[in-house]
């Protein structure tokens, strides 16, 4: 036993100790992504991990305002710490995320005991506001802000898996969404920071990135230059070319596509990009032109279908997966019956979908024509069918396969299991341990064949390890 607390270690501790924080996220990987940043934070200030949201001192709530329902969670949350801020007024309580630039100053008025509102802006600010609260004051961070490279460590859930942003906040004009409203304008982060951060996870073991934005594909077209062709030098394919090669790393993903801006040069770059997973998140929304041009959404559904085929020719097996909203004001049956014509013809691996939710401030939200509750449920669970179907004979063409499965933990129902993704994203379960006395770890490529499938997940038999490069 050498070792000894001292230097500025020890110099730190006495202020270090603050007590325990607990962060509950609503929401996109974005709000995910500004969560494990928050947590840095929180642990670099002195902060350590709580194991009850009904005891931590500090208590954050990351929040979503993209449909009614997601907002309306986050209120009955704060009622029961509201309760315990009266009869325990030590307690910080902080509202971060889309609710808090949506709703701003008004949230204090609604919630009293509310020690700090933030927007996903301020994130990287947290310490600065913390400092704010702690002189007495009621804090409102909401204004526009240019977000700031931040120079902590992230608090990353998983060893194996993180999320990178490289695009903040949305510039386009979708007639039902309120993420413009509440993220901000366009903020691409420098290929060299990107690069620099992506290096140092893969340094720490990481063996997969996700690269993140609202709309990835409009990176780079904030950032100045252009190439001696006349094109703008920053691109998602360009960025994808720099930060290729990170050592270490052995997957390399991204979302959320725009079929928008989506490329041919982008699906051509992950075909002969080898560390580019074949997946690809596109949102389509409907499958109807009429309603495409009322939500303002830049493309016709001839259009997506054609980047599709293109993603097919270039990667056969490629999974594609989607948004979708149903009863969209205004929708007929017969666009409503469009919109399952294009999922069933397409053979989505996923899709995430949504019933249409009127947003404050949103242009869709004030038109008349919109459709009743019984609707919307009908069509949700129709679409919801469908989805699981199509699935299910996706998922099908994995059975008797030998896929990569990249291990990132342990399965929660199954602690003799391991489970993580192949490269096309599929959810994949295998037992830890092969009988040889080398049991794999999260962060393992292992080669798995695949025995039985389900329509969102694959189980199988696991046969070996792959090298990690
Ligand atoms: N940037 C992405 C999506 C961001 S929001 C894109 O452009 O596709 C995530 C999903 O929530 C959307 O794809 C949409 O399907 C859904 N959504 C957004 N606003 C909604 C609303 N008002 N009602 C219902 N679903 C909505
Ligand atoms: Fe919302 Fe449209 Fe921006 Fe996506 S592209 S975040 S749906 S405004
Ligand atoms: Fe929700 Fe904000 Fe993401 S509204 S979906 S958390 S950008």
């Amino acid at each position: 036993m050498t070792a000894t607390v001292s230097g500025p270690q020890a110099d730190q501790a006495p202020s270090a100790r603050r007590g325990s924080y607990w962060i509950t996220t609503f929401g996109c990987q974005m709000n995910k992504a500004d969560s494990e940043r928050m947590g840095g934070i929180l642990e670099a200030m002195g902060y350590t991990p709580g194991n009850d949201e009904h005891t931590a001192d500090l208590v954050l709530y990351n929040t979503c305002t993209i449909r009614d329902n997601a907002e309306q969670k986050v209120y009955s949350y704060l009622g029961r710490q509201a309760q315990r801020k009266r009869v325990n007024p030590g307690l910080t309580l902080v509202v971060a995320g889309c609710v808090a630039q949506q709703e701003g100053e008004s949230l204090l008025r609604r919630v009293p005991e509310l020690d700090l509102v933030m927007g996903p802006q301020h994130a990287n600010r947290l310490e600065a506001l913390l400092t704010r609260v702690q002189t007495g004051q009621q804090v409102v961070a909401t204004d526009e802000h240019h977000i700031l490279e931040d120079i902590t460590t992230a608090r990353r859930d998983s060893a194996v898996c993180a999320w990178v942003n490289v695009i903040y906040g949305c510039n386009e004009h979708c007639t039902y969404c309120v993420v413009p409203a509440v993220r901000g304008r366009e903020q691409s982060r420098l290929p060299e920071a990107i690069r620099l951060e992506m290096e140092g996870l893969a340094a720490r073991g990481f063996r997969e990135v996700t690269l993140l934005g609202q709309n990835i594909d409009a990176y780079g077209r904030d950032l100045p230059g252009i190439t001696a062709e006349g094109r703008r030098a920053h691109t998602l394919t360009d960025l994808l070319g720099t930060v290729h090669d990170v050592q270490g790393l052995e997957r390399i993903r991204f979302a959320t596509s725009h079929p928008r801006y989506f490329t041919d040069r982008l699906i051509d770059a992950c075909a002969d990009l080898p560390k580019l997973c074949e997946h690809f998140h596109i949102p389509f929304q409907s499958g109807d032109n009429a309603v495409l041009r009322a939500m303002a959404r830049g493309y016709t559904v001839e259009r997506y279908r054609r980047i599709i085929d293109r993603i097919r020719q270039r990667l056969p097996d490629a999974a594609i997966s989607a948004d979708v909203i149903v009863a969209f004001p205004g929708e007929t049956d017969a666009q409503f019956r469009r919109t399952l014509e294009l999922i069933e013809s397409i053979g989505f691996d996923q899709v995430n979908t949504a019933a249409y939710s009127p947003r404050p401030g949103t242009p869709a939200a004030d038109w008349p024509d919109q459709l009743p509750e019984a609707v919307k449920v009908e069509r949700l669970q129709e679409v919801n069918a469908l989805v699981e179907r199509v699935a299910a004979e996706r998922s099908a063409r994995y059975l008797g396969r030998q896929e990569q499965v990249l291990a990132e933990g342990v399965n929660p129902r199954d602690p003799d299991q391991l489970m993580g993704r192949t490269r096309t994203n599929r959810l994949t379960f295998f037992a830890a341990d092969p009988g040889d006395g080398r049991p794999y770890a999260p962060g393992d490529l292992v080669d798995v064949l695949i025995e039985t499938v389900r329509p969102f997940s694959l189980s199988g038999r696991p046969l070996g390890r792959e090298p990690v490069h």
